[in-house]
Order: structure tokens, then sequence, then C-alpha cells
């Protein structure tokens, strides 16, 4: 069973399809995507959707979960705004704008998707989340303690637990023999190349599972383009954000 996870979009158009083209080439029999389809981008109604389609397309080998940006766009109220403004200029900004130009349905779609999901695959219990497991915002980073891991996924009782969030890629092999992978993002990567990232995972029928996180280029600089068109105040920071 080929799996391939995406997460963190972030409503950056170029960077989503070519991932899906790399996706295609993969030909996976499932695909989930951990949130964050919108916030910071240039094109949130395309990539909403497109993720529909995908539902759309895959049936019930499609599994998606809600965010922290899809929640905090969707549900957004003055005084969230006011605050993101001032811990976050550039992205209390974008989240004003963002507002504006994402079509109701689709802030009502992102607003409705669960928090996590758990799915069984060749008898492996997976867990979707975005942050933790206990939290859709905590920070599952590279480099952590072993220890520290556990805590954050001592409520879960799946083999693997998938997460993303911090647009940094990681993995985690663990004491109590769960497996915890940080798939990385499509949209707004943080790694040092600032390349596209999502995960392709294959469990075979014994239940036996290997994973590999695909490194994706795209057009950066047009992106980068694209963010500074928006003209909000602060997109330049925003724009920079995009090259390595
Ligand atoms: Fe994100």
């Amino acid at each position: 069973m080929k799996i391939a996870i995406i997460s963190d979009i972030h409503a950056n158009k170029d960077a989503f399809e070519k991932v899906m083209d790399n996706i295609n080439q993969f030909e996976p029999d499932k695909i989930f995507c951990l949130g964050d389809l919108i916030l910071a981008g240039y094109n949130p109604n395309y990539i909403c959707e497109k993720i529909l389609e995908l539902k759309e397309k895959y049936g019930e080998n499609f599994e998606i979960i809600q965010g922290n940006t899809d929640k905090m766009v969707s549900n957004c109220n003055n005084e969230l705004l006011e605050n993101a403004k001032k811990s976050f200029p550039c992205m209390g900004y974008s989240l004003e704008e963002d507002i504006k130009i994402t079509d109701k349905k689709y802030l009502d779609f992102v607003r409705e998707l669960p928090e996590k999901k758990q799915v069984i695959v060749n008898g492996i219990k997976i867990d979707l989340v975005h942050g933790s497991p206990r939290n859709q915002s905590e920070n599952i980073y590279p480099e952590l303690m072993n220890d520290t891991v556990e805590e954050m996924i001592s409520g879960s009782d799946a083999d693997i637990i998938l997460c993303g969030h911090t647009h940094l890629p990681c993995g985690y092999t663990l004491n109590s023999g769960k497996t915890v992978i940080n798939v990385g993002s499509v949209g707004r990567s943080m790694t040092k190349d600032k390349n596209a990232v999502y995960l392709q995972l294959t469990i075979d029928s014994e239940g036996r599972f290997y994973s590999e996180h695909k490194i994706v280029k795209y057009d950066n600089e047009k992106v980068s383009k694209h963010i500074l068109a928006r003209n909000f105040k602060y997109c330049e920071e925003l724009a920079s954000m995009y090259i390595a």
C-alpha cells in the first residue's frame, strides 16, 4: 500500500502543483493531508478547490484533517487579528487579507475539518495529527530528546503518528515501539533550501513499513514575487521567507 502524505500547503499553488506531479509518478493508493491549506500564500481558493478534487477522485482513500491556520483563518475575529498583528506582524496582516480573498465555501470547508483522525492500513494504526496528538499547535521539531517526543504522543495508541506544523521534516523511532514522522511542508518549507517536502509511506501486507521524505523543487522566486504583489503591510518579510 503506497501512501503520499502532504501538509502545510499554505496556499502555494506552484509548490503544490510540483508536488502533485511527483506524487502522480509515485502512483499512491492513498493520499493523506495534514492541514494548513491556507494562510500566507497567494492562492487559497485554488488549493481548496484542488484538495476537494482529490477528495472526490480518491474517495475513501483520501483523508484530511484541520491545521491550526485553517482554524485561525476560518474562525478569525477582531481580537485574534489584533493579537496576530502584534505577535507576528507579517502573518497578522496576511491573515487580514486572507480572510478577504478566501471564498466563504472554502472557509466553511476548513472550519469543519476534524483536528485529528486515526486510520488502519494493513493492520497498522496511524494517527493523523497537525501538531501532536494532544495539541494542534504543538511543535514536533527535529532533534528533540526521545523522552520529550514520547511525552508529546503519550495519549496515542497508534503505531505511527504522522504530523506537520513545524515545516521541518523529521522522524523518531521510540522505545515504546512507536514511529513519529513529521512530513514537512509543501508550501512554506523552513528547510535550508526552502524546497517543498512531502512523505512517501509504503506498508506491505505483513504490516512492515518504510518511509521516505521527498524533496521537490519549485520556482521560489516566482512565489516570492506573488507574495510581494499582494502588497499588504510587512509582505516583504513574508516574501523573503520563500528564498533560501
Ligand atoms: Fe503550517
